[in-house]
Order: C-alpha cells, then sequence, then structure tokens
C-alpha cells in the first residue's frame, strides 16, 4: 500500500503534571491535574499529518512493555501503519516527563529509552516505503545517525524531507543542513544551532538566513503567536507569516502540530507555495494550544474550516 508522509522518529509516554507554576531547583509544589498521554515528537507528527487525512506510517521502536504496547494501538487507532514499528526487549518505551503551568507554558524531560535503538537495519526494512513516500520527516529523539541516514535514503529517491532538529544539539553534523528541502525550528532551537538570540521576528529572519546557508533549500522558524519566518534559497528574503491570537492553555506539542500538518500540505498539495502552507499549519497549531495534551489537541480534518482543505 502507498504512503504519502513517512515518520521516523520518537515515541513517548507523556506523563503530564499541571501546577501553577515550574518548581525551582530543590524545590517541591502542589500541581492540580495529572494524566498520561501519547507523544514523543516523531509520533506526534505522524498522528497529526493522519488526522489531517495523510496516509502515514511511522518508523520507531518501543520497549516490550505496557507502555509500548498501548502505543502500538494508538496508531493502529489512528489509521497509521505500524508495519515498522518495532518493539525490543532490551530497552523501556520513551517516557516524557512534562510540568505545564498555568500560562500554557511546559518544562520536559525525556528518557528516550528504545527509540534509541531505532537504527540502520529498522531503516533497511522501511527502505521502500522511505524511498517511494512523498514525505519523509525527521526529529532528534531518535539516533541522530539513524535521522541523517533516514533524510538522505529519502532524498537520494527525490522524496522531500523535513527535519526538525529538537530537542536540539549545538554540534549538530553539517550533513543535515543538506539533507533538509524544509528545516524546521522554533526560536530556542534556532538560537542553539546559531549562537544567536532569536527574540523578534527580525533576528529571526537573521538566523534564518544563516541556516540557509548552510545548505537547506527552505527554512522555518517558528515563533509561537507570532506565527513563524519562512525562507527560501530560491528567494532568500525572509517572509513573516504571522498567525491569529487565541488563548494557550498548553503549547506542549503545538510545534509538532505544525510540523504534522506542514508534512500533510506537502503530500497532497505539492504545488503550494510554502508560505501558504505554513499559513494553514499556522492555523491548525493554534488549534492544539487551546486544549490540554498533545496528541489528544490535535483536530481532525472534519472539525476545521474547509478552506484549509
Ligand atoms: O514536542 C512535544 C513532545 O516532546 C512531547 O509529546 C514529549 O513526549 C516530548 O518528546
Ligand atoms: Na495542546
Amino acid at each position: 500500500e502507498e504512503v504519502d508522509v513517512v515518520v521516523v522518529g520518537s515515541c513517548m509516554t507523556d506523563l503530564v503534571s499541571q501546577a501553577p507554576r515550574l518548581p525551582k531547583a530543590g524545590e517541591t509544589i502542589h500541581g492540580h491535574r495529572f494524566f498520561i498521554g501519547f507523544g514523543g515528537k516523531g509520533a506526534n507528527q505522524c498522528i497529526q499529518a493522519a488526522r489531517l487525512g495523510a496516509k502515514t506510517a511511522m518508523v520507531c521502536k518501543v520497549g516490550k512493555d505496557f507502555f509500548g504496547d498501548n502505543y502500538i494501538q494508538n496508531f493502529k487507532d489512528s489509521g497509521v501503519s505500524t508495519a515498522f514499528v518495532e518493539q525490543t526487549a532490551e530497552a523501556a518505551t520513551g517516557a516524557a516527563s512534562i510540568i505545564v503551568n498555568d500560562a500554557g507554558e511546559n518544562a520536559i524531560v525525556i528518557v528516550a529509552g528504545a527509540n534509541m535503538l531505532l537504527g540502520k537495519e529498522e531503516l533497511q526494512r522501511a527502505q521502500a516505503a522511505l524511498e517511494k513516500a512523498k514525505v519523509v520527516v525527521c526529529q532528534l529523539e531518535v539516533s541522530p545517525d539513524t535521522s541523517l541516514k533516514a533524510l538522505q535514503m529519502a532524498q537520494q529517491n527525490h522524496v522531500k524531507t523535513i527535519f526538525n532538529p529538537a530537542p536540539a544539539i549545538s554540534d549538530l553534523h553539517a550533513g543535515f543542513y543538506k539533507a533538509s528541502d524544509i528545516f524546521c525550528c522554533n526560536e530556542s532551537e534556532a538560537e542553539l544551532l546559531t549562537g544567536c538570540p532569536v527574540a523578534s521576528v527580525e533576528d529571526a529572519g537573521r538566523v534564518g538566513l544563516e541556516l540557509l546557508k548552510r545548505g537547506c533549500a527552505s527554512v522555518i522558524i517558528t515563533l509561537g503567536p507570532q506565527g513563524c519566518v519562512v525562507l527560501q534559497s530560491k528567494d532568500p528574503a525572509p517572509k513573516h507569516v504571522p498567525t491569529t491570537k487565541v488563548t494557550s492553555v498548553d503549547t506542549t506539542g503545538a510545534g509538532d502540530s505544525f510540523i504534522g500538518a506542514l508534512a500533510f500540505y506537502i503530500a497532497h498539495y505539492p504545488t503550494m507555495p510554502l508560505e501558504e502552507m505554513a499559513r494553514r499549519a499556522n492555523l491548525i497549531a493554534a488549534v492544539s494550544v487551546q486544549t490540554t495534551g498533545t496528541q489528544t489537541s490535535y483536530p481532525f480534518k472534519k472539525d476545521l474550516p474547509t478552506e484549509l482543505f
């Protein structure tokens, strides 16, 4: 069966505490709610693309444990192909401890576990899917070598690539830029990668140019309530794409909603201008911040205005 969007990336069980504020080092505070959800940047992006109508497959590794079994069922319930989802007894399913404050901001610690055991062999088994997809999406919650290899396999076969360098590492291999049709990160990741502060739309434009020079075909820097900045090598002037103002309840995974939406548009509307895709993806991510959780807050096609399709 043909797949539009292949995501090579992470699955995490999100353990979420809502509290008035983020605790300081050594401090204990009372929270008001706890819940467990399906997360991990890779899986989040895949689920959002699927909810918009893309045919998706996930290439990932979970543990042979309760959380792993549950995660595979979550993919099946969402219509994501699990042909390349593997289970290992060598490590536990990835977990993310998340604290969300009353402003909807978060702090996250991830323990990647089984995600780090996704390697070249698993990519070989998914080779046909990676080479025939319309778009391949990668992040940095699995081994960077695996992400880079997946992007290169796709690119060599003229499959569009989206790379989300999250969580960012300061010594990112130069090959990632060349292997990215779209290099998409948020302001703090852009800052870490370039060493330049990103406090405004103008800063994002400047830093975006620096990232573009490193060899990617286009760069998108997401800016939360400010929308995003889009740059393309064929016309490198930074373009600010603003978004609508909403009240944030929980911004966790909003960037993943944006990237999943972008992957959907590339697969289904390949000739749409990138700025227009970004404008629509902004609006979809804005829906996600208005309810709690990551995947639980991602909209389905049927709940969105028809102008987005
Ligand atoms: O981007 C949000 C995600 O980051 C969460 O779902 C959590 O699992 C962490 O990986
Ligand atoms: Na949300």
